[in-house]
């Protein structure tokens, strides 16, 4: 079609896509979609920049490309740092009102939006854009806007980690996010928590993540010891009245031991260190019915065993 040699094919137009039902095709491209240009353009010229914010976040689950909008329209990711950069004053002191909050929410779904798609999640990593969520996440206050924010930055965070690319794990290790999992795990939400540890989670089956944890006793201990303290509070929960939600946690915390035996010495580590709850049948009836992390656990006793 467009073959003269050397010149790159161009992008098929949308309407030209091999796909049986063209139309479909077409109406699922946020590329043909007018409204998305007007929000476009208020985000970035106009004056209700909230509105935009929200109505295209809306817009997030309709289409595909939506990130590929966002990321190549003029000014968008600009705006959306802005939007990001602004808040920093109100972090420290904690004066963070629920608005602003919801505010910096928007733009960050819209940034989530970008992190997923994976055209756009190596530039995104390329321009450093994950930095500036650091400083929501390192927030301590546990006020509900604060506890909002981080929750939706650390969405962001997870959509990076989602399909096990050793490019963002790489990036990730070398930004120190372990550390601020590790606190959100410690101080936040049950949701931000399983968001958290999902994280932790990921970065643990990356080889490079697992070596990364285990260079130093002194990384090793910290993550174990915050693991050891969910257990602690998931057998306090367990012994009132059990969850669906505490069991999410729990299968999480189950995988992280479970990586962290895969390696000699934490293995060694854990044969004394793993949590009397984890060994004495305590989660059983939690994990009834979820084989998966009942052959981790047994597993993960195993491994611990064969040290000894
Ligand atoms: N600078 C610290 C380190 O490299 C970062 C850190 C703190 C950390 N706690 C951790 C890294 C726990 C991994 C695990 O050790």
């Amino acid at each position: 079609m467009y073959s003269s040699v050397g010149v790159q094919p161009q992008p098929q137009p949308p309407y030209m896509d091999n796909s049986s039902d063209g139309n479909l095709v077409a109406k699922n491209k946020a590329l043909n979609d007018e409204q998305i240009y007007q929000w476009i353009s208020e985000l970035v010229t106009g004056t209700n920049r909230e509105r935009a914010l929200l109505e295209l976040g809306k817009k997030r689950e309709q289409y595909d490309d939506l990130a590929l909008v966002l990321w190549n329209s003029f000014g968008v990711m600009t705006v959306l740092l802005e939007e990001i950069i602004s808040v920093y004053p109100f972090l420290n002191p904690p004066i963070l009102t629920a608005s602003v909050s919801n505010r910096v929410c928007n733009a960050l779904a819209l940034l989530q939006c970008v992190a997923s798609n994976h055209q756009t999640r190596a530039l995104f990593l390329k321009a450093n854009l994950p930095l500036y969520l650091y400083p929501f996440l390192s927030t301590d206050a546990r006020q509900r806007s604060f506890e909002y924010l981080r929750l939706t930055s650390l969405g962001v965070v997870g959509a990076l980690v989602k399909n096990d690319t050793p490019e963002v794990i790489n990036f990730l290790l070398t930004t120190e996010i372990v550390p601020l999992c590790l606190n959100i795990m410690e101080i936040s939400s049950e949701l931000s928590k399983t968001v958290a540890i999902f994280i932790l989670q990921k970065i643990l089956l990356d080889d490079q993540g697992l070596a990364y944890i285990c260079t130093t006793y002194e990384r090793f201990h910290t993550v174990a010891s915050v693991l050891a303290k969910m257990i602690d509070h998931l057998s306090a929960a367990n012994s009132q009245l059990p969850s669906n939600s505490s069991g999410r946690l729990l299968k999480h915390v189950v995988r992280c031991y479970m990586r962290l035996s895969d390696n000699l010495e934490a293995r060694r580590a854990l044969a004394t260190i793993l949590p009397e709850p984890l060994r004495d049948g305590t989660f059983s009836i939690i994990l009834q019915d979820d084989i998966a992390t009942k052959r981790c656990l047994a597993q993960l006793l195993s491994n611990i065993n064969d040290q000894q």
